[in-house]
């Protein structure tokens, strides 16, 4: 079997790489990656001699590179994580998040059926169910759940995912759609809330929490992330979509105070700043279909997960100054000059 991953130079694609790599040494791996600035192949160094890898450089929006690719590889399965991924940078600049979430989704759908494909796996996301209210801790999303979406970044991949489902319904293609809850983890790019106040807190540096703290994520692990998309690739449904969390809410702010907390720093680092504009309030899965239609439970919750993380971002510090030193260090001052000031 030969796998396109796309987007695995990236958190969860990454994390992705290393699970498929490992687990199907008789399967290639075909990481295909722009590497934008959340793009960074040292996530790959453990796996990347290993005989079923590979990395190419490409952009998935490029129709001429893509088809050339397919033509070239022909892949049997398609698993799409290149995105635009961050909520901020996509209310400043949405119209990259449309060419890449949307034009590069559509483009690698016109691939597959030009070439022929046995699975096409879109890795979408919550967000595209909008938000739940604070006050009603009842509600959860399911597949049924209309899109409903907040920002640029939710917008584009619920368009992707109406590209991808019309594409099962219109041309027969044999996809299959997760959306997952927010994860953390290994190799999670430090402009994401956790890895951000784990090295910040590091560097006793200011923590910005957006409006009040109160706003409520459900937290996966990205390895339970993973394990799922394996399971939805090799027995899920053609044309379904599933849901992946491990009820795991938090505030952002009991999330924040949790890792001062384990790495002994004082919460006065704490700074509330200006919140992010239509800033969606609650997240919360309800991942029964998954669970019982494949079985899948997570392995870690949230305050086992933490643990880990943390102990690796204090094993790994060289894997994410590499990149606090780059064009990050303009990016952050960009996005929180002024509210810290
Ligand atoms: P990320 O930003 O860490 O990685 C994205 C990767 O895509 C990077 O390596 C980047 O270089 C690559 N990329 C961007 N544009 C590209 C293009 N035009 N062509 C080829 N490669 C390109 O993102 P992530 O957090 O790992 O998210 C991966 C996927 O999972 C995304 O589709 C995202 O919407 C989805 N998702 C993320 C979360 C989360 O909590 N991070 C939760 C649910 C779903
Ligand atoms: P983020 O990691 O950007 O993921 P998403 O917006 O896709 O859920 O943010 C998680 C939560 O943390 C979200 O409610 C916004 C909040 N947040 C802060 O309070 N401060 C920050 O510096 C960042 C990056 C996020």
């Amino acid at each position: 079997m030969k796998i396109i991953v796309t987007g695995g130079a990236g958190f969860i694609g990454g994390n992705f790489v290393h699970h498929m790599v490992k687990k199907y040494p008789e399967d290639e791996i075909l990481n295909l990656d722009l590497l934008t600035y959340a793009g960074n192949l040292e996530t790959l160094k453990p796996i990347e001699d290993r005989p079923n890898y590979r990395f190419v450089r490409g952009d998935i929006a490029d129709r001429e590179f893509v088809f050339a690719l397919f033509e070239k590889e022909k892949p049997d399965m398609v698993v799409n994580f290149a995105a635009e991924s961050h909520v901020d940078r996509s209310i400043t600049d949405p119209e990259v998040f449309v060419r890449t979430n949307v034009m590069g989704t559509t483009t690698l759908l016109d691939a597959c059926r030009t070439y022929g494909i046995s699975r096409y796996h879109q890795v979408s996301t919550d967000e595209v169910y909008g938000d739940l209210p604070l006050d009603r801790p009842d509600l959860f999303f399911t597949e049924e759940t209309p899109l409903h979406t907040s920002s640029p970044y939710s917008s584009s991949k619920a368009s992707a995912d109406l590209f991808v489902l019309a594409y099962h319904r219109t041309y027969g293609l044999p996809v299959t759609v997760s959306r997952c809850s927010n994860n953390y983890g290994p190799y999670h790019f430090p402009e994401k809330l956790i890895p951000l106040m784990i090295s910040r807190a590091l560097a006793d540096e200011p923590l910005p929490v957006y409006g009040d703290g109160a706003n409520v994520r459900d937290w996966l692990h990205v390895s339970d992330h993973c394990e799922a998309i394996d399971l939805i690739l090799h027995k899920g449904r053609v044309g379904e979509i599933y849901n992946i969390g491990g009820h795991n809410e938090r505030t952002n702010l009991e999330v924040v105070k949790t890792i001062l907390r384990a790495l002994d720093k004082p919460e006065s680092l704490i700074r509330f700043v200006k919140d992010r504009p239509g800033h969606d309030r609650r997240y919360a899965i309800d991942p029964t279909k998954i669970e019982t239609e494949l079985g899948w439970k997570p392995k870690y919750n949230f305050d086992t997960g933490i643990r880990q993380t943390i102990d690796w971002y204090l094993n790994n510090e060289d894997w994410w100054k590499h990149i606090i030193s780059g064009e990050y260090t303009g990016y952050f001052e960009k996005m929180y000059g002024e509210r810290l000031a």
